[in-house]
């Protein structure tokens, strides 16, 4: 039995590939100290003996004892309400944990993929992204400490790869959504939802013209791990080029959930990008890869989630305290 070691694994699309990789047949330890994530998000994994779970900081000394054949480091804050409050943990899981689990991966002679972004490229020149633009990012904004960690994370994953000949993948991750995203993260999908949810109006910042594309996550998993079996070590955006204006979209929602809502602007945040949207010919030509789940059939399961669960864990969801976390 092939072992893989997960860290994220409590968070959204750590717990995806938990459920992916126990269902190929691995055995699977997931790692996560909690910050962002939720232990229900696999507590379902708990009754299979081919799964185990450790309560831990990866910006830490990390130990697995004995064989490990892959590693998937996914343990991130990945949302902007997420990193803005917690930028240093933010700064420290790129750098000190990628650093960590990398000195794993050569110590283990293990495959490492770790979980990059579209926001490496910043709010991009170039359009679509493909994955030899260099990006356009300010260092020294509020959400470079998310960009610059995932842009240092990469330059050091090269590195490990280049001078100590680890196995190394990266993955471009472009907006994702599905069941066990946290509601109000201040991303799109789950702030629309959880307005609609609530019956408040729906909030689009700026005027609504700029684009996002949104890859729901059966179809992320997938891309992921067909990259992390293919022998291919350039970094791989994976993502839904299917573009739509936010306006568009807030629309789209208030017919999906059949509300009364009304649209309300408010200013564009600071360093928020116009458009984003992947260029995924990469994917498609190395992995034979592309987004089967349209928006339709996505945003329909990913609402029917969120309205099947109690108003606690709907709570739990949209509050998150860093307080314990941030003295550290
Ligand atoms: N969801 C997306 O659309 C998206 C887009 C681009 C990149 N990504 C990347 O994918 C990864 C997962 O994102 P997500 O959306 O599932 O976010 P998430 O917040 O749901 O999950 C991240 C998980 O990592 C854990 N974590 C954070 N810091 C940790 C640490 N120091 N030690 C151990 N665990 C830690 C959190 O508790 C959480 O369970 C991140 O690396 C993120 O940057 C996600």
């Amino acid at each position: 039995m092939k072992s893989i070691l997960i860290t994220g694994a409590a968070g959204f699309l750590g717990s995806h590939l938990c459920d992916k990789f126990i269902k190929e047949g691995y055995r699977v330890i997931g790692m996560d100290n909690l910050i962002t994530g939720d232990l229900k998000n696999i507590e379902h994994l708990f009754k299979l003996e081919q799964f185990e779970f450790y309560n831990h900081d990866v910006s830490k000394f990390v130990h697995v004892a004995g064989k490990l054949d892959y590693i998937l480091h996914f343990a991130s804050p990945a949302s902007p309400i997420d990193y803005l409050k917690i930028p240093i943990q933010t700064l420290k899981v790129g750098s000190l944990g990628t650093h960590n689990l990398l000195g794993l991966a050569k110590e283990k002679n293990a495959r490492i993929l770790i979980a990059s972004t579209s926001e490496v490229y910043g709010d991009p020149l170039v359009h679509p992204q493909t994955e030899d633009y260099y990006g356009n990012v300010n260092t020294i904004g509020p959400r470079g400490v998310y960009d610059e960690a995932k842009r240092f994370q990469e330059s050091i994953t090269m590195a490990y790869h280049r001078f100590h000949g680890v196995e190394t993948r990266i993955v471009r991750i472009f907006n994702t959504y599905g069941p066990r995203m946290r509601l109000n993260d201040g991303r799109v999908i789950p702030a629309f939802i959880g307005q609609a949810l609530r019956g408040e109006d729906l909030t689009v910042f700026g005027d609504g013209s700029q684009t996002r594309s949104f890859c729901y996550v059966d179809d992320q998993v997938d891309g992921i791990y067909k990259l992390l079996l293919s022998d291919y070590a350039e970094p791989v955006n994976i993502g839904n080029p299917h573009e739509i204006s936010i306006l568009d979209f807030a629309e789209e929602i208030i017919k999906l959930t059949g509300t009364k809502q009304k649209i309300v602007f408010k200013p564009l945040p600071k360093d928020d990008p116009m458009q984003r949207q992947p260029n995924i010919e990469r994917a498609k030509s190395v992995l034979g890869w592309e987004p089967k789940v349209n928006r339709e059939e996505g945003m329909r399961t990913t609402y029917n989630y969120f309205k099947s669960l109690t108003p606690e864990e709907l709570q739990r969801s949209e509050h998150k305290d860093f307080s314990a976390h941030n003295k550290k």
